[in-house]
């Protein structure tokens, strides 16, 4: 039997970033592209580049550094949104420009306000501009899941004759059942033939993303768009993981078809989409779900043990998990630490290990077995950082009595260091009252999180604040880390703080 290459589209760093609270910086955006890159996925598509300074640059960075995957820009079928989307790929070795225009009556009556014939005029000038500027040239019917079919078909003609390679059919509301997304996939594969590809993007709002994907594949799509963890708009896109997995796992069905995904490497690639996004995914999450391969009942324990495939349909190590992962102690050294920084996925360059090394020593010391858990902790909250023009240097808590805390602290700021101290009802009230003393600005506590990074009672504890400072209404997020909770709410609160003089515009990256 000959085997079809699905061709596996990463959308996590746009489609997925779209999800409330996952934006993530240049940085940390990079270092997620070298994963997909070292976890086989054919293409990447980095980012939105009109849509903000920080989108262009983190693609620039990825095209520069990307070797082996395609990287890829979304734009809108405007001439300004091509212009900025080629321009930010420029330097990738494989290079993918993706337009897309909305099809459906709904979108093209009341979001565009244009007549059919006005949006196929727009798709065919926009795929022939893109196409000056590269071969690769994927076009999008928004919402094609409510489009009619008829008019998909036509625009697809015409689309195809002005050069595009890539058919994307998205069901942008995840609205169709798979077998639905099948027939449409079918009647549209049919017309099109080989003269491009087509492909399909599930969101995931009835939960039926990866199986609309798979139905897709078995009908004509030879690419699917999917992101890691299933991240996304509201409910989520169709998660990378399920997709590969169900073909892997059920090979005496769909044997014909294989992807370039080197499944080894998914649950670094998932972990490390966690821990830069904060967004964990849910504990019964298939595949990478903290309880995916665990099996609590008794009768599936004494069926596991006597034979593993009694209730296990796959091994955790086929997807890279390892469950004894205690690494370092703090007798490691710096070549040991670097060689696991590289298995965990990070590539940090040999002029910035030097800053993570001393803090992960510093951790050593406090905590006696360090596991993998808390070395991506550690580098994510490193990468994750913008400027610091806020530092804390000391902090000082005095017994909360009768519900009245104190809080001190040593900010340094401009090279100056500030000591003050707040008493408030309760330490992390104390805590941001100082902070805020001492910086000189009002900030709005929206939301609180911590959790322990790994088991254990000296667990390192993460911590994540939502606050809105003065005028700014958005809300923006900080991230601490530390043994210590206290130290680590106050260092979340001040890495918000920095963030939010980097939005401004006052500092850069
Ligand atoms: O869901 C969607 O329609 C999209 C397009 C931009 C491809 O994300
Ligand atoms: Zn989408």
């Amino acid at each position: 039997m000959k085997t079809k290459n699905i061709i596996i589209f990463d959308t996590t760093l746009r489609d997925g970033e779209q999800s409330p609270g996952a934006s993530m910086n240049a940085e940390e955006k990079t270092q997620l592209a070298l994963q997909l890159e070292k976890l086989g996925v054919d293409v990447i598509e980095a980012g939105f580049a009109v849509a903000s300074p920080g989108d262009f640059d983190a693609i620039r960075r990825i095209s520069d550094q990307v070797k082996s995957s395609v990287v890829c820009s979304l734009a809108r079928a405007l001439d300004n949104d091509i212009k900025v989307a080629a321009d930010a790929i420029s330097s990738a070795k494989f290079q993918r420009i993706h337009t897309f225009i909305a099809t459906s009556p709904i979108h093209m009556k009341y979001k565009l306000k244009m007549t059919p014939e006005e949006v196929i005029k727009k798709a065919v000038n926009a795929v022939a501009y893109a196409k000056t500027f590269c071969n690769d040239i994927e076009f999008s019917c928004e919402d094609a899941g409510r489009s009619d079919i008829v008019f998909m078909k036509e625009i697809l003609d015409a689309v195809i004759e002005a050069g595009a390679t890539t058919l994307n059919i998205p069901d942008t509301v995840g609205y169709r059942m798979p077998s639905e997304m099948g027939a449409i996939i079918k009647t549209l594969h049919k017309s099109v033939g080989d003269r491009a590809i087509i492909s399909v993007h599930n969101h995931n709002d009835l939960g039926v993303a990866v199986a609309s994907s798979i139905e897709s594949i078995l009908n004509g799509a030879r690419q699917v768009e999917c992101t890691i963890n299933g991240l996304g708009e509201r409910a989520g896109n169709a998660a990378l993981e399920e997709i590969v997995m169900a073909l892997r796992t059920r090979h005496d069905i769909f044997g014909e078809y294989d992807t370039n995904i080197n499944i080894n490497e998914i649950y670094h690639t998932s972990r490390l989409v966690s821990t830069i996004t904060g967004i964990e995914p849910q504990p019964n999450k298939a595949i990478v779900g903290k309880n995916a391969f665990l099996h609590e009942s008794g009768i599936h324990q004494n069926g596991v043990l006597k034979h593993m495939e009694t209730y296990e349909i796959m091994k955790a190590s086929d997807i890279g998990f390892d469950i004894n992962s205690i690494v370092l102690g703090k007798h490691s050294g710096r070549y040991a630490f670097k060689d696991k920084l590289t298995k965990l996925g990070f590539h940090i360059k040999d002029s910035e290990i030097d800053k993570i090394f001393v803090r992960f020593k510093i951790l050593a010391d406090a905590k006696k077995e360090i596991f993998d858990e808390d070395i991506r902790a550690l580098v994510s909250s490193e990468i994750s950082k913008v400027k610091e023009v806020f530092k804390l240097i000391t902090l000082q808590l005095s017994d909360c009595n009768l519900g009245l805390a104190n809080a001190a602290v040593t900010i340094s700021y401009d090279g100056k260091e500030v000591t003050d101290a707040a008493i408030g009802n309760g330490t992390m009230d104390a805590v941001f009252k100082v902070i805020d003393r001492v910086c000189n600005i009002q900030g709005e506590l929206r939301d609180y999180k911590v959790d322990a990074v790994t088991k254990g009672k000296n667990a390192l504890a993460r911590v994540m604040v939502k606050v809105i400072f003065e005028e700014n209404k958005s809300i923006i997020t900080g991230h601490g880390l530390s043994v210590d909770t206290m130290l680590a709410t106050a260092n979340a609160y001040i890495d918000a703080l920095n963030s939010y003089f980097f939005m401004k515009g006052g500092f850069k990256n």
